[in-house]
């Protein structure tokens, strides 16, 4: 366990730093933990999306739709809803019409248990597998620009929307896992998810505070790639920064992981397209 003292560490932590030796500063903000001083029976809720994390300039960026980058994302994966592609000469709109309607809440949800596949998957997977089974067409390599635009249209349906994970058995199974793989060490820097995410939110390092890692942003603007990225992106590099072998995109460690965050978050709302430093 991490002290409440400083502590030092060696990291490289993807910012462009190969390694550097990195201090942990005191909490920036004070109020990360629950309000002690409340009443019997009030429930303060202490989360907080990464988006309070952020310098007020790239909070701008993310609320304004006409100056937020991941806006071009949407716009690509709102041609692509209706463009017919694969050998079933379909397009996503000739199943599921209009998006507006029937992708309302359905980014809330996942990863979700799918019956067609029989495992839990996120929504890119759930996308692809549609591409692929239901078009006709090659899937795309996940992480792939046009799947995430289509990805960044879906989810852009359930903004402002309330996380909703899924409650199925397989699905909590997935959370359960993930919930184990957040609270173990990992990596030559030996630190858990939880170390950073739960111990030392709100504290400083490398210049970046870190963030409660709630998941509600996703898919991002990332100032740092320059360019859209989805959530197991996002954990690589993470994992990458604790010198962890990184797992791969679409498994089930990562989609534990991910259902995970979504059961963590549940009740914040959507805020994809999100920007993020
Ligand atoms: C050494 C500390 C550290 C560890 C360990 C760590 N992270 Fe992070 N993580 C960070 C920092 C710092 C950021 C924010 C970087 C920035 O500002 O760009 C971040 C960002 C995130 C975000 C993005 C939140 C948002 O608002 O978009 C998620 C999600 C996340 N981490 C999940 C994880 C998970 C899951 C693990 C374990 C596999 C993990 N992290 C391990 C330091 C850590
Ligand atoms: C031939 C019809 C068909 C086409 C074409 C199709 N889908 Fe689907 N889609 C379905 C069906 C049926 C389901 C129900 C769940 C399942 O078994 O996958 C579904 C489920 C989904 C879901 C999950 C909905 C939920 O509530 O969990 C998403 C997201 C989705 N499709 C996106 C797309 C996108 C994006 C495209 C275009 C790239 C597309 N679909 C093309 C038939 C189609």
């Amino acid at each position: 366990m991490i002290g409440k003292s400083t502590k030092t560490v060696l990291l490289g932590l993807g910012l462009g730093l190969a390694s550097a030796v990195l201090t942990f500063a005191p909490p920036a903000h004070a109020a990360t933990t629950a309000g002690a001083g409340a009443g019997a029976g009030a429930m303060v809720d202490a989360r907080k999306s990464g988006y309070e994390f952020m310098l007020p300039a790239t909070q701008v960026l993310q609320r304004d739709d006409s100056q937020n980058p991941a806006m071009l994302w949407v716009k690509d994966g709102a041609a692509r809803w209706s463009q017919i592609e694969g050998a079933n000469g379909k397009s996503c709109a000739s199943c599921h019409a209009h998006a507006k309607a029937s992708m309302k809440g359905v980014a809330a949800k996942y990863p979700a248990y799918s019956s067609s596949l029989k495992r839990v998957i996120n929504l890119q997977q759930q996308i692809n597998f549609c591409r692929a089974a239901r078009q006709g067409a090659v899937p795309f390599a996940l992480e792939n620009p046009a799947l995430l635009g289509l990805e960044s249209y879906v989810a852009f349906q359930s903004r402002g929307m309330l996380t909703a994970p899924s409650s199925d058995a397989v699905t909590v199974a997935a959370q359960n896992k993930g919930q184990s793989l957040f609270n173990q060490r990992m990596g030559q820097i030996d630190l858990s998810c939880k170390d950073c995410h739960v111990d030392l939110a709100g504290r400083s390092l490398a210049g970046n505070l870190i963030p409660q890692a709630h998941p509600t942003g996703y898919p991002l603007y990332r100032l740092a790639w320059q360019a859209v990225g989805g959530l197991q992106r996002r954990l690589r590099n993470c994992l990458v920064g604790i010198r962890a072998e990184p797992y791969a995109f679409g498994s089930e460690e990562m989609v534990a992981l991910e259902a995970y965050l979504v059961k963590r978050a549940a009740g914040m709302p959507l805020e994809s397209p999100a920007v993020r430093p």
